[in-house]
């Protein structure tokens, strides 16, 4: 199983909290699509005996593209690179890009899952967080989506957002389920040094909610989505039975995946490797055959590391047998000891041979991740 992430660093508006990389500047628009083709060619002997099983458009906004660009990265994939049949081709698209019409042609030329940013059902929310479209727009676009044939859209949310009530976030999750979308992903709002809310955090201009609130907003957002069936599979994801991101997931299952594009990261099963976060410095290499990346052969101990920290995330869990026969003793060592002190105080479950963090585990996921990491300096 490997997948293809293709960053596309372009946003037509700047949203206050992200930091994700991107630029509101699109004038290299044409010269970055023939360095993601280039890219995609060089590349493909690292995923040869490979059969691609996921494909997703990431950002930035891939919804910024036309049709034909999009259409045009898809054929330089499946000239390259052999693409299962059933492959998920994931899109991230902002609401106010799409129309009946541009919905109807990403189907048509391939995309099978969409993955929409909605953020908030609230006017005042959007406005604060500098989004380009409104609440009706993200409602309709959901709906068009599915009149187009789309049976498998995701939408994302923010919680913990300042002055956000408890009842506020139970109306924009309550409105996620009557949209009857089958993945939801929602994410505490995190205050990123650089953004626009950092600054006005640090000024006073805005107050951040108090852990227990957004806490009480996650519990909440837990139990109301159970019941309208969602399987909560990821701390911050959830779908309809069996409707997970399988391209996430191969993430967080550690497999094979190539990065391509700006800031694009990519994971060979020995290491890892990170293209530059800039999309002159990234083109000038590319063209000009010099380094655009750098990388680094993973140790032993970075590799437990990972399998814990994307492991414990999911419902899957982490299997003990594979600590034990992958890492030296003194890995699963370590694992034991920290199972044993969270099974004990109730925040951890093992079944089969598999570790998990449970509902009251989740709240403290972060404690728990850093307590099982081992951190050596070689
Ligand atoms: C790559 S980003 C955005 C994709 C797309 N351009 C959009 O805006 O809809 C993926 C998601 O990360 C989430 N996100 C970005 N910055 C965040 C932050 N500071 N705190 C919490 N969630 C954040 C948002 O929900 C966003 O939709
Ligand atoms: S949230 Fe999306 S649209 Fe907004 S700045 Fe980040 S990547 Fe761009």
């Amino acid at each position: 199983m490997s997948g293809i992430y293709i960053h596309i660093p372009f946003c037509r508006k700047r949203c206050h909290y992200c930091d994700f990389f991107k630029s509101t500047d699109i004038s290299q628009k044409a010269r970055l699509l023939e360095g993601l083709k280039r890219e995609l060619q060089s590349r493909a002997p690292e995923l040869d005996s490979e059969v691609i099983h996921t494909i997703y458009f990431g950002g930035g906004t891939p919804s910024v593209l036309l049709i034909d660009e999009l259409k045009d990265l898809i054929s330089t994939i499946n000239e390259h690179y052999q693409v299962a049949k059933d492959a998920e081709i994931t899109l991230e698209a902002n609401p106010d890009d799409l129309s009946q019409a541009i919905l109807s042609a990403l189907k048509q030329i391939g995309f099978n899952r969409l993955s929409m940013g909605v953020q908030s059902f609230s006017e005042s929310d959007l406005q604060l967080m500098n989004r380009r479209h409104g609440v009706m727009q993200a409602i309709q676009s959901v709906k068009w989506a599915k009149k187009a044939g789309f049976s498998n859209i995701s939408i994302d949310l923010i919680y913990g957002l300042p002055n956000q009530t408890i009842e506020e976030w139970e109306r924009n999750v309550r409105i996620a389920v009557e949209l009857d979308v089958e993945h939801i992903s929602a994410y505490n709002l995190t205050y990123h040094e650089g953004t626009v809310f950092y600054d006005r955090l640090k000024k006073g201009l805005l107050k951040e909610l108090p852990d227990e609130l957004s806490l009480q907003q996650f519990e909440m957002m837990i139990q109301i989505l159970k019941e309208a069936g969602f399987e909560h599979y990821e701390i911050s994801n959830f779908c309809k039975p069996g409707l997970y991101s399988r391209h996430n997931t191969s993430y967080w299952k550690s497999q094979k995946y190539l990065g391509i594009g700006p800031s694009a990261h990519s994971y060979d099963l020995v290491s890892r490797r990170w293209n530059v976060s800039s999309i002159s410095r990234y083109l000038d290499g590319l063209e000009n055959d010099q380094s655009y990346f750098e990388s680094e052969i993973l140790s032993e101990q970075d590799k437990y590391n990972d399998c814990i920290i994307t492991g414990l995330r999911t419902i899957w869990g982490i299997s003990e047998d594979m600590i034990q026969s992958t890492f030296s003793p003194k890995y699963f060592t370590h694992f034991q000891k920290s199972k044993e002190a969270y099974l004990k105080s109730g925040h951890l479950v093992c079944t089969s041979g598999k570790v998990c963090i449970n509902d009251a585990g989740l709240f403290i996921s972060d404690k728990i991740m850093a307590d099982f990491m081992v951190v050596e300096s070689s």
